[in-house]
């Protein structure tokens, strides 16, 4: 299927894929290249206008990643942004100048004479994100300067008649006022339909994967949790029974996880291995306190048991539901990094050894639940909370057993049924009970108790990397706590995390 398309040339920025990411909020396709893309690579009756992004390296260094110029003649508009909109300003014979130190941070800019196509129907002042060393001191002949600086005389140029533009500044990032609108106005000047959706998404994603995976048979671990759900379903649709995903219920799971799975993933039909590896886990882990042993057995155990199943279905790839965000931090913590640090000394496991299918490689959270949701699974699945890999084992401190799992599962329960019955679920990132080590008195009618205590952790967050904790109403606190120590035996008094991350992190181990 052929799309209208826009080429973004990488020349290395951080925020390249932020760029795709826009334009896909726009409703417009773009396809990231390699920055030494010739004219021809990137040519195409579907083409409609080049980006060139920024990056790292100074345009009058030698070496410094160039442009075919005969990008420039290809007839559709290009769009230079930070060192893209540099390049074109030294290749077309404007004036760079070149500064020690490298400017960083918000900017204020004032568009300049009329008739801008990129800032039209836009402020004439706006705040604006730069992160540059260089700059365009002069623009080439042709060219308009359209906005400035106090410091950089062009923040942006444009010649129209060719269909070029330059910005020094980042549209891509939102401390950028009115970046979508400048991005939209480029879009308008290409001429795209804007109609790029979630369903063009899986088009696309769909014949891909039939490429890749021919006849060959996939598997796929299968959480439950919002990526491997929408990654199961996008690969079911694109290869049917060639897919079977493994479902290992850990026995640390939220309390009827798996049947909550189950329910969602029936009316799809597709193969699935439920696993049942409670016992396994909970023998593995008896008597263990300290976090990071949990951890490294919870992950070990688990990877002995994927590679078991997933021998079973004799696969030829393994399919993941990798998102754009876990490419970037995947030199940081995760299953695939524990599988390494386990299995240097005996090789690593054979599932290792599959080839890798990602089809959600290139999207962002938001965009891989409007991807769920076009594929019919159910807004309750779409919209989960995270759930971490070692399961309520992080969330028990000390030993773990059969016993506190339960009443960790069933505090958690009616945390949740509250929260969602209060509409605080959605407007919350992560919530969860947690089953302290510490035994107190209570009194219960007549009776006096001495049973654990149980903390409610419920906190915002853009990317989890950092996060706040929710400020939630009083009474709905009351309502959980009350029902928490009535309905569960084992608990008798309930606490509320108040601390964000940093310092603390979002789980307890
Ligand atoms: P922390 O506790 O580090 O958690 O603030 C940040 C986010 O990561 C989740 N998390 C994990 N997810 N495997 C996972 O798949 C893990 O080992 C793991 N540890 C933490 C956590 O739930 C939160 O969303």
């Amino acid at each position: 299927m052929h799309h209208e398309r826009i080429a973004i040339l990488d020349y290395g920025s951080q925020y390249t894929r932020l760029i795709t990411r826009r334009l896909r909020d726009l409703g417009a396709f773009g396809l990231v290249y390699p920055a030494g893309a010739t004219a021809l690579e990137i040519a195409g009756a579907d083409l409609k206008g080049v980006i060139l992004s920024g990056g790292p390296n100074s345009v009058m260094e030698p070496g410094a990643p160039p442009l075919d110029p005969a990008i420039l003649a290809l007839g559709v508009p290009v769009l230079g942004v930070c060192y893209g909109q540099q390049l074109m300003a030294r290749d077309l014979g404007g004036e760079l100048h070149r500064s020690a130190r490298r400017e960083y941070g918000k900017a204020a800019i004032r568009v300049q004479g009329s008739g801008s196509v990129l800032f039209q129907g836009l402020d004439l002042e706006q705040d604006v994100w730069m992160s540059h060393g260089d700059h365009v001191e002069t623009a080439p002949a042709g060219f308009s300067v359209t906005a400035s600086t106090a410091g950089v005389p062009v923040a942006a140029m444009e010649d129209r008649a060719r269909g070029l533009y330059g910005i020094q500044f980042h549209p891509e990032v939102t401390h950028t006022t009115h970046g979508n609108a400048v991005l939209q106005n480029f879009l308008q000047a290409c001429g795209m339909a804007l109609d790029w959706n979630a369903g063009h998404f899986i088009e696309e994603k769909t014949a891909d994967i039939r490429r890749q995976v021919g006849q060959g048979r996939v598997v796929l671990g299968l959480s439950g949790g919002v990526d491997s759900s929408v990654a199961a379903v996008l690969l079911h649709r694109a290869i049917g029974q060639q897919l079977t995903c493994v479902f290992v219920d850990t026995g640390l799971m939220r309390k009827d996880e798996r049947q909550q799975v189950q329910a969602a993933f029936a009316p799809f039909a597709m193969t699935v291995r439920w696993v049942d590896a409670g016992p396994e886990f909970l023998g593995a882990l008896a008597g263990v306190s300290d976090p990071e042993t949990k951890r490294k057995i919870i992950g070990r155990t688990f990877i002995e048991i994927f590679d078991r199943e997933a021998g079973q279905v004799h696969a030829d790839f393994l399919a993941q539901g990798t998102l754009y965000p876990d490419v970037i931090e995947s030199s940081g913590v995760g299953g695939a990094v524990l599988v390494k640090s386990h299995h240097n000394v005996g090789g690593l496991p054979d599932i290792m050894k599959l080839k890798l299918v990602e089809p959600l490689r290139e999207l962002f959270k938001d965009e891989v639940r409007r991807a769920g949701l076009a594929l019919g699974l159910p807004e309750a699945m779409v919209w989960r909370h995270p759930f971490p890999g070692p399961g309520l084992a992080v969330r028990i401190p000390g030993p773990i057993t059969a016993e506190r799992v339960a009443i960790l599962q069933d505090a958690d329960a009616i945390f949740i049924a509250e929260l969602e019955a209060s509409g605080w679920y959605r407007r919350t990132s992560q919530c969860f009970a947690v089953l302290l080590p510490v035994m107190t008195v209570g009194i219960m009618g007549d009776e006096r108790t001495y049973e654990n205590m149980c903390a409610l952790r419920a906190v915002t967050s853009e990317d989890f990397m950092t996060a706040d904790w929710a400020r939630l109403p009083h009474d709905l606190l009351e309502k959980v706590a009350q029902r928490i120590v009535n309905e569960v035996k084992g608990i008798n008094r309930v606490v509320f995390d108040i601390t964000s991350k940093p310092p603390a992190t979002i789980e307890y181990e």
